[in-house]
């Protein structure tokens, strides 16, 4: 499945395969969608739970990953907003960040832009301050722990009001969060992306890069209004696109990219089976995706995992993988300087295997 435009510099070459048993070494890889708090596995939620001496409504890790069953995006946010509650210190935010870190080392991520979503824990009493600099903090030595360098990016609520957004954006201005972008995420039908049009300004004024989720659960023209009312440079899932052929060709002649979450699309059912996915149609059409974990923990993988039931599935050829990582990197908001760096690991791992 060689099939999709743009021109690369990666040679194609069978040889991932070669040792049998043995797997292959992950290609260098920006992950661009990810929201820490999905990467709070269960062991660490009971774990963080008797540290804080908080009673979860489970009686033990079997329950809890039973309700891992969704059926729509609305069942996985219940669970997922529900587990934070165990996330209560600096502590617990670092924990969950190195957790996801270290992870994230094996899949072969290198790069990594972070959201997390602020207003979950502010609503919960949490102080801003303990959520951010616990991730923060953590994300400060990553490149020379983990080689893994990173970006935060604060990702809001598109189910609560704008105001909500605007007072909680202009507090993490004010304590000056080292955050590099401003996404948009939960409940998407029916919170379409002109509600934040308002914070999407502020952000672009604040100096910020700026991404949305459009087009998961949503329609293609939600996609077309984070373009043109917010002004995004890059679309979070995004695979609704396939539904408006203008659209699709207006996304390829201006590389926007979709970072496509595969696993997270079948768990939550925008996608009967990984087989029906659209990513090689989309790859297939010219659109520049990458593929990301959105929430690893509670879909069943990493961005290694996915790969390789990608690979599995569709018959990626190593050419297909490279291509993949390639856009990754290239659709990351990481400096030039950075992406150069990666695309010459990326070339180089390539032209020695
Ligand atoms: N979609 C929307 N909101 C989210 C997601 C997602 O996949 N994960 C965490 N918040
Ligand atoms: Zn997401």
């Amino acid at each position: 499945m060689d099939n999709f435009a743009g021109g690369s510099t990666v040679p194609e070459t069978e040889t991932d395969a070669a040792v049998p048993g043995v797997p292959a070494k992950p290609l260098p890889v920006a992950e661009l969608h990810l929201h820490i708090e999905g990467t709070l596995q269960p062991e660490l939620i009971f774990a963080l739970a008797e540290r804080n001496g908080i009673t979860l409504p489970y009686s033990g890790l079997e329950e809890l990953r039973e309700k891992y069953e969704f059926t729509d995006l609305q069942s996985f946010l219940d669970l997922y907003y529900a587990n934070m509650a165990v996330l209560r210190t600096e502590q617990d935010f670092a924990d969950m960040t190195r957790a996801y870190l270290e992870r994230a080392a094996a899949a072969g991520v290198r790069h990594a832009e972070i959201m997390m979503d602020p207003q979950a824990h502010v609503s919960r009493g949490i102080p801003l301050e303990v959520c951010v600099n616990g991730v923060a903090s953590v994300l400060a030595t990553s490149q020379e722990k983990f080689g893994i360098s990173t970006m935060l990016i604060a990702a809001f609520l598109r189910d609560l009001p704008e105001e909500s957004a605007l007072e909680v954006f202009g507090q993490l201005l004010a304590m000056n969060a080292p955050i590099g972008a401003i996404g948009l995420d939960s409940a998407e039908v029916g919170n379409p992306p002109s509600k934040f049009e308002r914070l999407y300004d502020q952000a672009r004024e604040a100096g910020l890069r700026l991404t949305a989720h459009a087009g998961e659960e949503g329609p293609a023209s939600y996609i077309t209004e984070a373009l043109d009312v917010l002004g995004v440079e890059r679309i979070d899932h995004g695979i609704r696109c396939m539904d408006d052929p203008d659209l699709v060709e207006r996304l390829v002649n201006a590389r926007i990219p979709l970072t496509v979450c595969p696993l997270s699309n079948v768990r939550l059912r925008a996608v009967d089976t990984l087989a029906d996915h659209p990513l090689p149609a989309m790859l297939a059409a010219g659109l520049n995706v990458s593929v990301n974990s959105d929430d690893p923990a509670y879909f069943g993988g990493y961005v290694d995992d996915n790969f390789a039931q990608l690979t599995t599935v569709f018959d990626l050829s190593d050419f297909d993988r490279a291509r993949l990582a390639a856009n990754s990197i290239h659709s990351s908001f990481a400096t030039e300087e950075r992406k150069a760096e990666l695309l010459a690991e990326l070339n180089g791992r390539e032209l020695a295997s």
